[in-house]
């Protein structure tokens, strides 16, 4: 069986520019590595410029193409706007932008401070607005611009201990459709993912810790964690000319876990 990835056909994506935030490492890693892999000029921006310098060095080597890192906290406004303009002047042009970075821990309602949840917030939602609004006015120039905005699914539900980062996301795909509205006419579309629990990354590290792993599975029909490359073959597809006529829409890549009956499997227990 060819993996998900390998139903594309190689330099699909040539000629294209994207910049990924959250692309140092996890799921936007992925589709920064799926997008180089495809063609792309790919921008990877996060906070460290460690990270992203190793991550660039990697996906260079493993797909022959120059990746561009560049650190910038998508918190600041301004920084993310230094982020866009350095790719704009690298590559010359901007024709996706997906936004990635996000933050996340495990924590009470009752217990999460004001900072606690802010800074989720500004990460997750005002993060994606700065960067959207700072790439506006070169997607506008791409005749074939996307957002690809990444949220989560834990907003379908009320799920435990995950207030701030279910506000936040419920937030991020707001923008998406209300983007898509707004921006359809500037030929930009603005789609989500929302991925389910996908292996070997930050936030599952975190939110599905040790033994909560194996409650988690039980809770997935598809009876597994999602792989990395099953998002990265979803944000391919958004990107592709197959998806020209989507816009404003959220792929739930999940396994099929946020319809099933509990949702996540989690107990308010941390
Ligand atoms: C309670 C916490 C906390 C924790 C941070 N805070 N971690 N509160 N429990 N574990 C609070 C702090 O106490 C502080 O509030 C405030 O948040 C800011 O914390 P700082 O450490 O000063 O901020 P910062 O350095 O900016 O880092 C915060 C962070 C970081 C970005 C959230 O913890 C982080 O990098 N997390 C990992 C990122 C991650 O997991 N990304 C993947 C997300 S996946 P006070 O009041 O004390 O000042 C995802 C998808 C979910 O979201 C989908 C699931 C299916």
């Amino acid at each position: 069986m060819p993996g998900p990835l390998d139903v594309f056909r190689d330099g699909v994506l040539a000629g294209h520019v994207a910049l990924v935030t959250g692309g140092g490492t996890g799921i936007c890693r992925g589709i920064a590595a799926a997008y180089a892999r495809l063609g792309a000029d790919v921008c990877i921006v996060s906070r460290k410029q460690d990270v992203l310098d190793a991550t660039a060095k990697e996906l260079s080597e493993a797909t022959g193409r120059t990746i561009l890192g560049v650190a910038a906290d998508v918190r600041d406004p301004d920084a993310i706007a230094r982020a866009v303009a350095t790719t704009v002047e690298r590559f010359g042009k901007l024709d996706t932008l997906i936004n990635g970075a996000a933050g996340n821990f495990l924590a009470p309602a009752a217990a999460l401070t004001p900072n606690g949840f802010r800074t989720v917030i500004d990460i997750d939602l005002n993060g994606t607005f700065y960067a959207a609004r700072a790439a506006f006015e070169h997607l506008q120039k791409s005749g074939e611009a996307l957002i690809l905005n990444i949220s989560a699914t834990l907003h379908y539900h009320g799920t435990p201990l995950q207030l701030h980062a279910s506000a936040a996301k419920a937030g991020v795909d707001a923008v998406t459709k209300n983007l898509a509205v707004e921006w359809g006419r500037f030929g930009i579309r603005v789609c989500g993912i929302a991925p389910g629990p996908i292996a070997e990354t930050e936030g599952m590290k975190r939110l599905a810790p040790g033994e909560a792993t194996a409650k988690m599975t039980a809770a997935i029909p598809a009876g597994r964690f999602g792989a990395i490359d099953e998002i990265a073959a979803a944000a391919v597809y958004l990107r592709s000319p197959a998806a020209a006529y989507v816009t404003g829409h959220v792929l739930v890549v999940d396994g099929g876990h946020c319809v099933a009956t509990p949702p996540l499997g989690m107990s308010f227990a941390t």
